[in-house]
């Protein structure tokens, strides 16, 4: 989809169809002779301005569209960004067609912010996004749009800014949900490494894969073990971003992404029901990579490093087994009492060899654990810390970027959850909190760097579409994680 602002007056705009945001009890003046048409279409109550609603006007007066979508927005005072890119995108699912390639978006003079632009070209590209790789029919280009404009009338100049980083950040969604919807005999862990790879070299970056033997030669017993039960050899993604000029001092964040590219459980073996589903067990690490690739083009001045361990999760002769006690890379052993609670065991080796990096600010993102789904649903990221100023940037950066994000407690008393009677720790808890005890194992191996954990179990996959997104992969947290390093000020 090509993008750009379109300056000119909205009645030398040309579109298959123009979409006008629209708030309640206030029809939208474009100063055409379609304003008549819209007032009507309020004044009959066919169109309020509801949230989600849409008015669809065929061969409006005074503009060269043969459509104008009106959009609701609901209530002008409860509009912000987050509002405009979710109408951008359902407005583009619902009207796409064969017949409507050539897609501008109305910004009225009041909303001509770069935030603004960003968010509508955000919800443009996230909507026209469909995971159809591996469907042979033809015709599925035929409803894709071709061209989005947003139509600004003589906008100021940092328009440009807001809508070139918008795409940017959701090309670099796009970019993970292309990896989230890959089936575990396309993405094996090798496979993630040869992406991971191209997408370094592409952007210019260093990019690093440690392979079995130099995890082995570290210590890494966690996430080796974890490994051992598949064909499929392991892989730990490094890349790096560091600042042209001048880097702001003391930060070097380390985002680190759960790569399981197949979760069968292991022994601990899962039921069949919905186990497809565990190929986007990697959406973590794809998260990662979507925001290096974001961060590369933006630059931000703090130097960057992502890290994903890379690994499918399967039962076999050389699995390990429940009870078996791993040695972790930062020399704290672990039993292994459920082999399904595989996350936490690579995630710790690579939190340890993130600090070995040099790392001093850590941020994981993890399909980590189905309590999250239980506590939050399907709408918020649960988010853990062991350190507020830190978790405070990520919440500013999700509200900013329009994630949902919540945050959960990691008190000290969880931690009498976790004791084995034969290694240093378990890896699981008891039923209970299952979410905050993943957490909890994580922070033991973060500590004592600021951390953050991103539990987006619940929020990497859509079951079924939403009006602004199709079913599948979200590839949730890319923008929030970009945004961090974007916002990253002094301290
Ligand atoms: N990948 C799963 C978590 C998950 C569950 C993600 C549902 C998305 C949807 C993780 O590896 C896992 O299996 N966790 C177990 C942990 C348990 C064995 C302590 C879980 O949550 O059931
Ligand atoms: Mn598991
Ligand atoms: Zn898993």
């Amino acid at each position: 989809m090509e993008t750009g602002i379109n300056r000119r007056p909205l009645s030398e705009v040309i579109a298959d169809a123009i979409i006008v945001p629209a708030f309640e009890k206030e029809p939208p003046p474009l100063g055409v002779a379609a304003d008549e048409a819209i007032k009507e279409f309020y004044d009959s109550g066919e169109f309020t301005g509801e949230k989600s609603s849409f008015g669809l006007l065929r061969h409006p007066e005074g503009l060269n569209a043969r459509r104008l979508v009106l959009a609701g927005c609901g209530k002008r005072e409860e509009f912000d960004e987050a509002v405009l890119r979710r109408v951008a995108g359902a407005a583009i699912r619902k009207h796409r067609s064969k017949a409507v390639r050539r897609v501008a978006l109305h910004l009225e003079g009041k909303l001509q912010t770069a935030p603004m632009a960003s968010a509508a070209v955000e919800g443009a590209l996230l909507g026209d996004y469909d995971p159809d790789r591996y469907k042979t029919d033809e015709k599925k280009n035929d409803k894709h749009i071709e061209t989005f404009s947003i139509a600004a009338p003589a906008a100021p100049a940092d328009l440009d800014r807001g809508h070139e980083q918008g795409r940017i950040l959701a090309e670099a969604q796009n970019h993970a949900r292309d990896l989230g919807y890959e089936p575990g005999n396309v993405l094996t862990p090798m496979e993630l490494a040869r992406r991971a790879q191209a997408l370094a070299q592409q952007e210019g970056l260093e990019c690093d894969v440690l392979d079995r033997e130099r995890m082995q030669q570290l210590g890494m017993g966690a996430l080796l073990g974890v490994a051992q039960g598949s064909a499929e050899a392991p892989a730990l993604i490094v890349i790096r971003y560091r600042p042209r000029g001048e880097a702001l001092p003391d930060v070097h964040l380390g985002l680190v992404g759960k790569g399981v590219t197949f979760d069968t459980g292991g022994i601990s073996i899962k039921p069949s029901q919905n186990m497809d589903e565990m190929k986007y067990d990697m959406s973590g690490g794809a998260a990662a990579l979507g925001a290096i690739r974001a961060i590369a083009r933006l630059k931000p001045p703090v130097p960057v490093t992502v890290l994903v361990p890379a690994v499918e999760n399967m039962p076999g002769p050389k699995a390990q087994r429940p009870g078996d006690i791993v040695k972790t890379l930062s020399g704290k052993t672990v039993e292994v009492l459920n082999t399904d609670a595989e996350g936490r065991l690579i995630l710790c080796d690579t939190l340890t060899y993130a600090q070995r990096l040099g790392c001093t600010h850590l941020i994981d993102a993890a399909t980590l654990t189905g309590s999250i789904v239980v506590a939050l649903g399907h709408v918020n990221t649960g988010v853990f810390t062991n350190d507020e100023k830190l978790q405070s940037r990520v919440l500013a950066a999700a509200k900013t970027e329009g994630e949902k994000m919540w945050p959960m407690p990691l008190d000290e008393e969880y931690k009498d959850e976790l004791k084995s009677p034969f290694a240093d720790l378990p890896n699981i808890g008891s039923r209970w909190g299952g979410a905050v005890t993943a957490a909890y194992f994580l922070k033991e191996f973060a500590d004592p760097k600021p951390w953050v954990h991103l539990d987006i179990a619940g929020t990497a996959w859509l079951d079924k579409d939403k009006p602004e997104m199709a079913k599948g992969p979200t590839g949730v947290a890319v923008r929030t994680l970009a945004r961090v390093a974007l916002d990253w000020r002094k301290e």
